[in-house]
């Protein structure tokens, strides 16, 4: 029997609980051992639920446990989750985790300490909830270099979206929808300016430079909270959709750029069709081409099961290959914004576009728009040419 410990019961702590019960049978045919929720660690207590008797206050009681192997933490934030995911790894106790936050800022730290511990810090979990996209980047497609990844990885922002395009309702009330169906926070703020994608395609760019470190602090994010139903209508007459994308390409040259915003997203472009809550990841490798991930980024289950998952690996840590590549946050590969060249399209209604930009591809509208594709420039170098001529417009284009 293998002896594990949640710590924070909430969503995906109960859930993981949940997963693991439920499908025990099958979990101890896989690994040839039962797993066993010994301790739960939690401010609250739970006197309703079945595990009430393993509930624990004091954290000294998970991490002077010598029987507990492995640490789920599903705490989320980066202060006390921080803390007792090192005093875990430190004691030997292998840390699996959906908090984007934690990973994101400090992922360097936490796998070296792992590593030095001889236990693993797996944190399938914290990209797109349910769907496997961590290690398939870094084992299915480890022959790959991976040229460029294009995700859709906050639900609420995705959902919000989909409502003012299907609705026809403005950002507000969408926003307060979502809320009210549960999907956003009350304070939304990491989802509808773009810092929770950010933490996402940090962790994403990370593992798909092989370990050179982006930290989410310096990845360009901006959200969706400026944007109108014009916008949405714009979308439409130009066959896009108005999509939040993450975004990360390897330049070819050693550097990679990150970053999240806005984008009008070609209708054949396959992360056009992903509606509300779900999230996909386009992922394009120089041997693959490119495969979407696709699936539920959200919500108790989806979460619990990538995080039982790790688990499962974590729990056979010694017979599986589980060496994760150390995270190398010594140099920085990663553009600064101004300095990151992308797609554009660039739009009026009275301007003609076509004639202000050389080399830009004209494209077809519905209802009479004057719009181009102006591709590899910065948006720094895209404002120049506009020159403050307030009758033109532009978003990210993806294709
Ligand atoms: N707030 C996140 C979302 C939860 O809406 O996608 C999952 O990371």
């Amino acid at each position: 029997m293998i002896n594990i410990a949640i710590l924070g019961f909430g969503v995906v702590g109960s859930g993981t609980c949940e997963v693991l019960s439920n499908n025990a049978d099958i979990i101890k045919k896989r690994i040839g051992e039962e797993i066993y929720v010994k301790k739960i660690l939690d401010l609250r207590d739970f006197p309703d639920s079945p595990y009430a008797s393993r509930v624990t206050h004091e954290a000294d009681e998970v991490f002077s446990d010598p029987e507990i192997k492995v640490a789920v933490e599903t705490i989320g934030g980066a202060r006390v989750a921080y803390d007792y995911t090192k005093r875990a790894l430190s004691n030997g106790i292998s840390v699996v985790t959906s908090n984007k936050e934690l990973v994101s800022t400090h992922g360097p730290e936490l796998i070296k300490l792992a590593k030095e511990n001889n236990c693993v810090y797996l944190f399938e979990a914290a990209v797109g909830g349910g769907i496997p996209i961590i290690r398939p980047l870094y084992k299915c497609l480890a022959a790959n270099n991976i040229l460029k990844i294009a995700g859709i990885v906050n639900g609420t922002t995705n959902y919000i979206l989909s409502s003012m395009k299907n609705e026809g309702i403005s950002y507000e009330d969408a926003l307060k929808e979502a809320q009210k169906k549960g999907y956003a926070e009350a304070d939304p703020t990491a989802d509808c300016e773009g810092i929770d994608a950010q933490r996402k395609i940090s962790i994403l760019s990370t593992l798909a430079m092989d370990g050179k470190y982006c930290n989410p602090e310096y990845v360009h994010a901006e959200g969706i909270s400026k944007l109108t139903t014009d916008d949405i209508e714009l979308a439409k007459a130009l066959c896009c959709e108005l999509k939040l994308i993450a975004y990360f390409a390897n330049n070819g040259d050693g550097t990679a750029s990150a970053f999240v915003a806005p984008h009008f997203v070609d209708k054949a472009c396959m992360l056009s069709d992903v509606e509300g809550v779900f999230n996909a990841v386009l992922v394009e490798g120089d041997y693959l081409g490119e495969a979407v991930f696709y699936g539920r980024g959200a919500g108790s289950y989806p979460t619990a099961s990538a995080v039982a998952g790790d688990v499962l690996e974590a729990c056979l840590k010694d017979s599986v290959d589980m060496e994760f590549r150390a995270w190398d946050d010594t140099v920085s590969v990663f553009k600064d914004y101004d300095d990151i060249k992308s797609d554009f399209l660039v739009y009026s209604k009275t301007e003609d576009v076509a004639s202000l930009i050389d080399g830009a591809d004209k494209i077809d509208s519905v209802s009479g728009i004057n719009a181009v594709i102006v591709r590899s420039i910065s948006e720094k170098d895209l404002i120049g040419k506009i020159a403050g001529n307030s009758a033109i417009g532009y978003k990210h284009y993806l294709k």
